[in-house]
């Protein structure tokens, strides 16, 4: 019967093409898994591989065979980190998604990846696998840790050059004051002698009177010069900060304030002040001082008010002007040192520095410095 041949020849050549563009579908798609630069990798809900590529293998320093072997326990290291890991492996997240994960080489080495996730349903649309798209991200990881490092570094350098030069301050006021006073004090006591044996010497009134000028011009300048001294010292650090305290020392730095700009202050504080360490006072009189230099140079104000007050188990200091106020960028930290420098400083002591406007004032700062130690 031609007519049944006929049909039957059709039939094969028909199957046979489709078959080879099947082939070469496959063929095609293997060569895209197989040059790929991601690992690539179907993992069923029980955790068994049941596909991977060669780059996968090549990424966790095993051969094919030892992935397909694999079971997800092996790449996940042990404890609660690795959980949300199992998840991703298994696809119990459900729907596309994309995490860094750390997966286990066969050397023990970690493995940092980006997992891009996304299930494989069956016909009947229930999620049989999961497949992985895995990028290598190790090298990234690496130089994250390493400018977090870095950072961590320049805090803490930044922090003890801080201390030494608060060190250094005092050492230098200490030495001002006790050698350069002293030394002035005992210069005016001779000067005075010499006065007074000048009365009683048998010299001419005239030659006398006119040394006796210039030893009153001298005292004069000796006078002068122990007075800076003493500004000197003050300004270096001031003894009131360590003989009375954070409040007293506010309060003068503020009527020197008031003095020297014209700017009037007020100032509210405790009745009772707590106990502050000379971390804590340091660090806020230090912050003070910033605020309030920045407010004279920067706002125009004509008022500046600052509070200091104990509260709920942390410090707080305030300082508002009823200046232009402060705009966005110097808000966000990225013009001045001086407020980098504050929320360095306070940062270090577990406290916060917020900046803003205040209604119907100009800039408001406050910072807050936890009272206990946070390290126990
Ligand atoms: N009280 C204020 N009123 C208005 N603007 C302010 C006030 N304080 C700060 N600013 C703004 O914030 C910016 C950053 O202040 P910051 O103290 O960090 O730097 P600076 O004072 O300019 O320089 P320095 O590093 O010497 O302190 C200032 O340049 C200023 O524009
Ligand atoms: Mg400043």
């Amino acid at each position: 019967r031609p007519q049944f041949l006929q049909g039957l020849l059709l039939d094969t050549s028909e199957q046979k093409r489709s078959e080879e563009a099947l082939k070469e579908s496959e063929e095609r798609f293997r060569k895209i898994v197989d040059t790929a630069h991601e690992g690539i990798w179907v993992v069923d809900a029980s955790g068994r591989t049941s596909y991977a590529n060669h780059r996968l293998a090549q990424m966790l320093g095993m051969s094919l065979q030892e992935v397909l072997n694999l079971s997800f326990h092996q790449v996940v290291g042990q404890g609660t980190a690795s959980h949300g890991v199992q998840e991703t492996l298994l696809g119990e997240t459900g729907q596309h998604n994309t995490r860094e994960v750390a997966l286990r080489r066969k050397d023990g080495t970690v493995l940092w990846a980006l997992l891009a996730s996304s299930p494989l349903e069956n016909g009947a649309g229930q999620r049989v696998s999961t497949l992985h798209m895995v990028t290598e991200i190790s090298e990234r990881k690496k130089m994250e840790e390493q400018l977090r490092e870095y950072g961590e570094r320049l805090r803490l350098l930044a922090s003890h050059l801080e201390g030494v030069r608060e060190e250094e301050r005092t050492w230098i006021a200490r030495e001002i004051h006790d050698e350069l006073g002293q030394g002035l004090t005992g210069l005016k006591l001779d000067l005075a002698e010499l006065d007074r044996r000048l009365t009683r010497v048998e010299w001419p009134e005239q030659d006398k009177n006119a040394l006796k000028g210039r030893i009153q011009e001298m005292l004069h300048c000796v006078d002068g010069t122990i007075q800076r001294v003493r500004e000197i010292c003050t300004q270096l650090r001031p003894p009131i900060l360590d003989n009375l305290g954070l409040a007293a020392a506010i309060e003068w730095q503020l009527s020197e304030f008031e003095r020297k700009t014209g700017v009037s202050t007020r100032f509210h504080t405790w009745e009772v002040e707590p106990e502050l360490d000379m971390d804590r006072t340091t660090t806020l009189f230090r912050v003070f001082q910033e605020l309030l230099t920045n407010a004279a140079r920067h706002s125009g104000a004509s008022l500046v008010e600052v509070r200091l007050e104990a509260l709920h188990k942390e410090v707080m200091l305030e300082l508002r002007d009823n200046g232009c106020g402060i705009q966005g960028q110097a808000i966000s930290g990225r013009s001045g040192l001086g407020l980098l420098g504050i929320r360095e400083r306070v940062g270090l002591l577990g406290g916060s520095l917020e900046l803003g406007s205040a209604p119907g004032w100009g800039t408001r700062a406050l910072v807050r410095i936890p009272l206990a130690r946070q390290e126990g």
